[in-house]
This record gives structure tokens, sequence and C-alpha cells, in this order.
């Protein structure tokens, strides 16, 4: 069955999109299912429902060739495929940090009785430890045929396609030598291009995800604490970070201070790490999880509070230019967005915070309808008396002191992304605070008062 292998993809999130148009621009013949009719005449007719740079044409192209369409029909699907992916979201769950499984369970009790012959059926989803034992079981209950494997994904957004085409290592959860034989033909472009395969159980496979975000967001907070001890004592984070970084056994990556992590992934795959933890009866093990989310959200706040002290220490009606509203750049998601919280918090403080982000405003408006946004960087600096630079777009990155300062009405800007050179903003008389560096005065004022 690994020659001409037909796939279904099943979500079409993130993660489905991207997984789908890339294996087909591998070859494969795959059919993608969503159960929004919407979002697969959306899709099938070349449009893609979010921003990700180069995968609407590899979606347009995988169309073009007739390898790739999608669907709603789950019979269609159980009929198409030899294997099976499970790409479906696994937000939090409302009013608890466990993971809700609905969305993944759904698509499985939907699929599973249809099967009628030998297939692999894949997941994907970041899922708790455990649930692919369970699913596997309900799976060859419903077809003895049918097999269960696990394969985690790693792509991060505004790379989706270049992590999915090129990823540096594959884990196989499985539980015979012939899903793993499957999933080599799979992935056998990656392989050669030199990717790591690592063959390990389903259990293993659920955790390696799991564990890989624990550490990127605990790196994250790490350099944050430590802006924070500079800001409290008179150091300079980036300085630091680049000092920590140049030891190999650390590295620089994800050790860049600010305003933290946020995202549809980092936040709630920690909290769902430690939620299951603790039902295992785990939970002192991942107990420090609970600070690096705490060190994380704090960082909002300091923000916030320092806008108020650049006002002056009074917020009401001043005019405050948010830049950012997207979790990170190249995306135009805002899940968990650390810009629109600050926003938030800005505008309960009483500022009139303006937000522009050059790719997420549309979804900003639809979470968080009671900001208020402009269409242009222009009109949220427009007599601004703070600027936040609070998502490192590279239009932002690219701003000049000048172009700001003859916008504004008092030049004032926090860089709570550390992405700006801060001398040219202080030689043209703007007062420039970033996050985890201290205002020399009132770290050595504590410094001396200190024993
Ligand atoms: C993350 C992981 O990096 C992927 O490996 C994983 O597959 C994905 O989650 C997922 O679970 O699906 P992503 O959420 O796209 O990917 O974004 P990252 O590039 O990891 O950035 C996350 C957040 O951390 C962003 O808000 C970013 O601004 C922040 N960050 C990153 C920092 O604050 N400092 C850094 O040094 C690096």
């Amino acid at each position: 069955m690994t020659d001409g292998l037909r796939m279904t993809v099943l979500g079409s999130g993130y993660l489905g999109i991207t997984h789908a148009a890339s294996m087909a621009s591998l070859g494969f013949e795959v059919l993608g299912l969503d159960t929004d009719a919407g979002r697969v005449d959306q899709l099938n007719a070349g449009r893609l429902p979010i921003h990700e740079p180069g995968l609407e044409e590899l979606l347009c192209a995988g169309l073009e060739a007739g390898r790739l369409r999608f669907t709603t029909s789950y019979p269609e699907a159980a009929a198409f495929g030899d294997v099976h992916f499970i790409c479906t979201g696994t937000p939090q769950q409302p009013g608890s940090d466990r993971a809700d499984l609905s969305q993944v369970h759904g698509c499985v009790a939907a699929l599973a009785p249809l099967l009628d012959r030998p297939c692999l059926v894949v997941g994907k989803s970041t899922v708790p430890v455990g649930t692919a034992r369970r699913l596997a079981a309900e799976l060859s209950q419903a077809c003895p045929g049918a097999e269960l494997a696990w394969n985690p994904e790693f792509l991060r957004e505004g790379s989706a396609v270049a992590d999915t085409l090129a990823p540096d290592r594959i884990v196989a959860g499985v539980t015979s030598g012939r899903a793993e034989q499957i999933l080599r033909q799979v992935y056998a472009r990656p392989l050669a291009g030199g990717a790591v395969f690592i063959v390990t159980s389903l259990e293993t496979a659920e955790l390696a995800k799991a564990a890989a975000n624990a550490f990127l967001a605990t790196k994250i907070s790490f350099i944050n604490a430590m802006a924070e001890i500079c800001e409290t004592a008179g150091g300079d984070v980036r300085d630091l970070a680049q000092i920590l970084g140049a030891d190999p056994r650390i590295g620089p990556a994800f050790l860049r201070a600010g305003l933290g992590y946020g995202g549809g992934c980092l936040p709630k795959d920690i909290r769902a790490f430690v939620a299951r933890a603790e039902e295992l009866g785990a939970g002192a093990s991942l107990a420090f999880l609970r600070e690096v989310d705490a060190i994380n959200l704090r960082r909002r706040a300091r923000t916030a509070d320092l806008v108020h002290e650049l006002a002056g220490g009074n917020l009401a009606g001043v005019p405050v230019c948010v830049l950012g509203a997207a979790f990170k750049p190249g995306s135009d998601d805002v899940r968990d967005s650390p810009a629109l919280d600050v926003a938030q918090i800005l505008t309960g403080m009483g500022a009139r915070a303006t937000v522009y982000d050059p790719a997420a405003l549309d979804n900003a408006r639809r979470v968080r309808p009671g900001l208020s946004y402009a269409p242009t960087l222009a009109g949220a600096a427009q007599g601004a008396h703070v600027v936040l630079l609070l998502t490192e777009w590279p239009e932002f990155t690219a701003l000049t002191p000048g172009r700001l300062g003859g916008i504004v009405a008092r030049r004032n800007i926090i860089d709570a992304r550390n992405a700006l050179d801060p001398a040219p903003w202080q030689e043209a008389g703007w007062e420039y605070r970033a996050l985890g560096v201290a205002a020399d005065a009132a770290a050595r004022a504590r410094l001396d008062a200190s024993p």
C-alpha cells in the first residue's frame, strides 16, 4: 500500500492547510477535509484564509496540478485515503488549563466507522500524553486494519512552508514496523534532505511536542526574568542575552527579551502540559512551568506600567500609538496576542490606545471589538504621546525617529521587542525605553539603597 499513497488531511487550520499543500507539492494526491463548507469552498478556489508567506502559492499549485482538493465529506475521505492525517486544533478549554480535544475526538469518531480497508491514521495535532493510546483502541475496534501513529508537527507560523518541507526532525510514534515504513515513505523527500527520523512510542511522540514547546517557553521566560532583574539592578538584557547566547551550550535562539510569547501554541500548550501532569500525579515535575507562564504575563503588565510612567503617572485620555496586533511578525494570528493584551490594559487604564498592524487588523477587530484601530501607521501615530512597538514587523523596525517625530505629539517610544537601535532615537530627542533595560537613575538609586 505504500506505492502511490493517497492522503487525507483532516482539519484546515494552519497545520492542516500547510500539511495538505506540502504533501501535494511532494507529489502525493491529497484530499483535505473540513466540516466548514465555506472554508472548503474558499480553499478549493485557491484563497488562503490565513496569512502565511508562500502558502497560497503552494495551495494554488496543488489545486492546479489536480493533486489537491478539499471536501466536507467523511465518506469521501474514508474511501480516498491510505493515510489519514489528523490536523485539527486543540485549543485551551474555556475556564480550564486543559486542552479541548473535541475536534480530535470528533474527527476520529466520524472517520473510524467508515474505514473498511487497511490504512494508517496519523495524529499531528498537539495532544495530552495518553490520547493516542485511547484513539488507537477506538480505531482498531472500528476497523481491524486501521492503525494509529503519532507524528507531531513542529512548524512555526511565518515559516510554516519551509518548516514542513524541510523539517529538522520527524518523530514517528508507532506500534508496528508497518506504520514506520509508511511514515518513511510519506517523508522520503525530507529524509533524503537530511531530516532526522526518530522512531519511538506513541507516548514519547506526544510528549515530544509538549516538551519542545515547554522548553522554548522556558527559554523565553528565562531571559525575560533576567530582563526583570536588569530593570531592577541597572543591567542591559540585550548585552546579557548576547553573552549567554555566545556559549554554544546555551545558544542564541529564543533569547530575545521583550513582551514574551503568545500565539495559539506556546501559551496553551504549556498550560495543558501542566494540567496533564497534575492529572497523572506528576504535577510537581512541571510546577516550574506555572512560573514560566507568570513571568510571561508579567511582561504585559510591565509594558503598560512603563507607558503610565512615560505619560507622567496619569493615562486618562492620553493618546497612545500601539504598533502591532499579531502575536509575532509574519502572521495575522492574534490568539493570545501580547500586543492586544497591552492595548486592552492601557484602554482599561483610561488611555486612548490606537492599534495598527500590517496584517492582523481584521482578526484583531473581530476578537477585540472594543479597541480602537487605525488603517495606517500614520493614523495610529497621529498626535500620540507614547508610541509602543509591540510586534517587530519590518515596517516598524525600519521606522526612523525623524519620520515618526513629525507625526506624534510627544517623542516617547517603548521598544517592547528590543528591535530598535536606541542611539538614533535618543539623539533625535526621543525618550527611548525598552523592556530589560533600566532607566539608569532609578536603578542606581535602588542599588545605593540596598544592603
Ligand atoms: C511554536 C514553536 O516554535 C513551533 O516549533 C511549534 O510547532 C508551534 O509553536 C506549535 O506548537 O504549533 P509559533 O507559535 O509559530 O511556533 O511561534 P514561535 O516562533 O515559537 O514564537 C512564539 C512566541 O514567542 C512569539 O510571540 C514570539 O514573539 C515569542 N518569542 C520568540 C520571544 O518573545 N522571544 C524569542 O526569543 C523568541
